[in-house]
């Protein structure tokens, strides 16, 4: 059976992007696969986050990953902080990753943007500790939206110049996993930003624990263009918000987008977009209800956290003694 591995941060409230990009694919595949989630608070932290919220975000976002349907009896669930392997085979990753590497990816410049000088490190080396991530476990499968695809190129960049330098082969190769018609769920206000938890703008996102009322509303006002919708998925190019629209509900329907055009091609937008509402608020409100009911009994939560971190530092701490050792760390 092959392992898996991947990682939310807590930097937010999770979004529908998180869910039909990341979470919805990792329901699916704890069915035939060893899985590891991990709720990456150090990740959050290469930028600011105010103690107390971070630390209730932790268990918020542990308790939806619970409410999506993920078992974590079955599989592991734990926050990063607690399993310290992880920042062990970060240095030495820091220590292989090459400074031009690092300086390609496009997810650090969109988010330093302008203010180079002014991130954080952390924000810089951010690809080497989510590399560490699944390295660790020997993870062989990546199941993440469309956005971490440069990341885990790099992490395979990693681990493959780690095997090359010590003359092993010890870490696996990794299969990055972009699946679904909704890879990419774009921000509600623009079609050229993908839906983000750190938006500045709540009404770019739909929140999984936004009322219906909420959710409605933010899709009546999502940016659209004025013709209807077309018959064919040729007919979204250089459509991006129509694009998008149409990918939400193919996802949240398990259909691609051909057959949401079937049935809505030639609609207006605000007759597409009341079907879309109802099907979203329709998905999303039990996992809503889940999370509150979770969040009530914060010492289960925790429990299941700790018991989380516990197997996975079994799995993780042989694998990264063994890559130090082959590094040249004296263990007396
Ligand atoms: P994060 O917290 O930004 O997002 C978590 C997961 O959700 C996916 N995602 C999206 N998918 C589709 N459309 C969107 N608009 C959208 N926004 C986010 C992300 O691709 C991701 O799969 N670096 C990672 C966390 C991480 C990780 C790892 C992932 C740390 N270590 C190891 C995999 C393996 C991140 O910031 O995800």
């Amino acid at each position: 059976m092959q392992r898996i591995f991947s990682g939310i941060q807590p930097s937010g409230i999770p979004t529908l992007g998180n869910y039909l990009g990341a979470i919805r694919n990792w329901v699916a595949l704890q069915q035939d696969h060893e899985c590891l989630f991990c709720v990456v608070d150090l990740h959050a932290i290469t930028t600011w986050q105010d103690p107390a919220t971070l630390r209730a975000a932790t268990r918020e976002l542990a308790a939806s990953i619970i409410a999506c349907g993920i078992d974590p009896r079955a599989h592991v669930l734990f926050h990063q902080s607690a399993v310290h392997a992880h920042v062990r085979l970060s240095w030495i990753f820091n220590c292989v990753a090459r400074l031009g590497w690092l300086n390609r990816m496009t997810q650090f410049k969109d988010k330093a943007g302008k203010d180079r000088e002014q991130v954080s490190s952390g924000l810089y080396v951010y690809p080497n500790l989510m590399a560490a991530d699944i390295h660790a476990y020997h993870a062989t499968r990546v199941p993440v939206g469309d956005d971490q695809r440069q990341h885990l190129e790099l992490a395979n960049d990693i681990g493959q110049k780690f095997n090359h330098d010590f003359g092993v082969e010890f870490f696996p190769v990794i299969e990055p996993l972009i699946l679904g018609p909704a890879a990419r769920v774009m921000s509600l206000r623009d079609g050229s930003k993908k839906m983000s938890k750190s938006d500045p703008s709540d009404q770019s996102r739909i929140n999984l624990t936004d009322d219906a009322d909420t959710i409605a509303a933010k899709i009546r006002r999502a940016r659209t263009d004025p013709e209807p919708l077309p018959h064919e998925p040729q007919g979204l190019e250089g459509r991006p918000e129509a694009r998008n629209l149409v990918g939400i509900m193919a996802a949240l329907l398990d259909q691609d987008a051909a057959a949401v055009l079937r049935e809505h091609g030639g609609k207006g937008f605000s007759a597409f977009k009341e079907s879309l509402a109802a099907l979203v608020v329709e998905k999303l409100e039990p996992i809503a209800a889940e999370t509150r009911r979770l969040l009530a009994d914060p010492g289960t939560l925790d429990s299941i956290l700790r018991d989380g971190a516990a197997r996975a530092a079994a799995i993780a701490d042989p694998i990264v003694a063994e890559a130090e050792r082959l590094v040249g760390f004296l263990k007396v």
